[in-house]
């Protein structure tokens, strides 16, 4: 076969990135179900090199060797099905290449599996939805280098660009890019709940309409430059074709979710490193999702009243608040990096992590430029809070936060992540922690020892 790479599975991702990689190589695409397959060619293929097969030999034999196959498939079970028919039919030294959000674990074992078969596996998470997938991802690969070396040109032609370069970049052996591509969903979740906790201070306790929200958020924008802020801006401007409404009003506040945030906390578990405010993105989805217990609970309780309240003063603390949230969001993943890194021997550079997520990607915003300058002074840098670039400023919007904090406590208003972050901030600067008397309360009732300030060893008292 003359074809460059194949491509599997054509959900929109996967023929948004079809499409994408045309422009540059020649491609061959399968899908199981194959009215899929002719549906993309009829109506989304005009004259790309793009190549539709129908059955799997077809695909496979349709390809240079060493075959490269991309799998855009959805993450678990289907992978493995697809690479078991697949195997049958590869030679040594193909390559397959997993764009999915496969948890890192998986892919480690793939790899293994595969490897003792000639076969390279490559885990590579790719951010940027719909869009990104059409006109530029940010790419993030893990797996031998020798395996990506075979494929960098086709995944730097299809990234999004930056003056930089292509947001692509060989992250790691094993499963670094799906590890660093777990960790940025999971950043995602927090900024994400960020975003939704100032949105519902900003309805509830400043009783703005979303047209003005949309305003504050587009006009903060400009100074954030994120993607996260931008599309909220323009989702509180929507308007609901079906009433006379914002859209926003109308969508049922149950968040769903299909498990890159969740497995980014029981990673940082496993690990002993804590995430909490992506944790609290995590833990305020699962609390929206029990609506019905929620409208019959909060029939049981007396609603706070209402406050007069400086709007302009507290509209400014906001912008701070989503400042400061949205640093500790990026400090407290860089710090899950670091320390997967150290455990799994990923040789993470987080300065070209920061780097190729400066566009394409979800997370994308102005905050990854004075993080990549944090990185380039040090490279194994503990935590953003000590950075130059942050310090300073994370203590000037701790003081706004804590405004609104104090105000939403007022109210009674719930900030799972604006709480967890400010707590994260005070909890990384405390030279003292009240874990002495955890300690002490183990050794009381379990004899678990304790060690001293004043002296090395462990000890044990007899409390009574
Ligand atoms: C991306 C996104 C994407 C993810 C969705 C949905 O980087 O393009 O992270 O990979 O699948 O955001 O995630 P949830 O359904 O878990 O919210």
């Amino acid at each position: 076969g003359n074809y460059e790479i194949g491509l599997i599975g054509l959900s929109v991702m996967g023929q948004n990135l079809a499409l994408n990689i045309a422009r540059n190589h020649s491609i061959a695409v399968y899908n199981r179900t194959t009215s899929k397959t002719k549906d993309f060619m009829d109506n989304k293929v005009e004259n790309q090199e793009i190549k539709a097969a129908y059955d799997l030999e077809e695909f496979i034999s349709s390809l240079t060797k060493p075959r490269k196959i991309m799998l855009m498939i959805k993450a678990g079970k289907p992978v493995d099905l697809v690479i078991d028919s697949l195997l049958p039919h590869l030679d040594e030294n193909d390559i397959i290449i997993d764009g999915g959000n496969s948890h890192f674990e998986d892919t480690n074992r793939r790899q293994k599996n595969l490897a003792e078969k000639g076969i390279n596996y490559l885990g590579v998470g790719i951010s940027g939805g719909e869009y990104g997938a059409l006109h530029g991802p940010s790419i993030m690969p893990g797996g031998t280098k020798a395996a990506y070396a075979e494929v960098s040109e086709i995944l730097e032609d299809a990234a999004a660009k930056t003056e930089k370069g292509a947001c692509v970049s060989y992250l790691g052996p094993k499963s670094a890019g799906h590890y660093v591509k777990m960790v940025h969903n999971g950043i995602e979740y927090g900024i994400m709940e960020v975003l939704a906790e100032i949105y519902d201070f900003m309805r509830k306790i400043l009783k703005l309409e979303a047209e003005e929200i949309g305003d504050i958020f587009a006009e903060w924008n400009q100074d954030f430059d994120s993607y996260l802020v931008e599309i909220t801006a323009k989702i509180m401007k929507k308007e609901d074709p079906k009433t006379d409404q914002k859209l926003i009003n109308m969508i049922l506040d149950k968040a769903k979710h299909k498990g890159t945030g969740k497995w980014s906390v029981q990673s940082a578990l496993d690990l002993g490193t804590a995430i909490p405010t992506i944790n609290a993105g995590v833990n305020a989805r699962l609390m929206s999702a029990i609506k019905e217990e929620r409208i019959k609970n909060a029939e049981q309780f007396e609603k706070s009243q209402n406050r007069e309240l400086a709007k302009e003063n507290l509209i400014k603390k906001l912008k701070s608040a989503l400042y400061f949230a949205s640093v500790i969001a990026y400090a407290e993943g860089f710090k899950l990096l670091k320390t997967a890194s150290e455990e799994y021997d990923y040789n993470l550079n987080y300065k070209e992590i920061a780097r190729i997520w400066e566009d394409g990607c979800i997370i994308r915003s102005g905050l990854l430029e004075p993080i990549q300058k944090a990185f380039a002074a040090e490279m194994q840098l503990d935590t953003l809070i000590t950075a130059e670039q942050f310090k300073s400023k994370l203590v000037n919007s701790a003081a706004d936060l804590k405004e609104i904090i104090n105000e939403a406590a007022e109210s009674e208003l719930p900030l799972t992540a604006l709480h967890a972050a400010a707590d994260y901030f005070n909890s990384l600067k405390s030279e003292k922690m009240p874990a002495n008397l955890i300690q002490a309360q183990r050794d009381f009732f379990g004899a678990h020892t304790y060690q001293r300030l004043d002296a090395e060893g462990t000890f044990h008292t007899e409390w009574e």
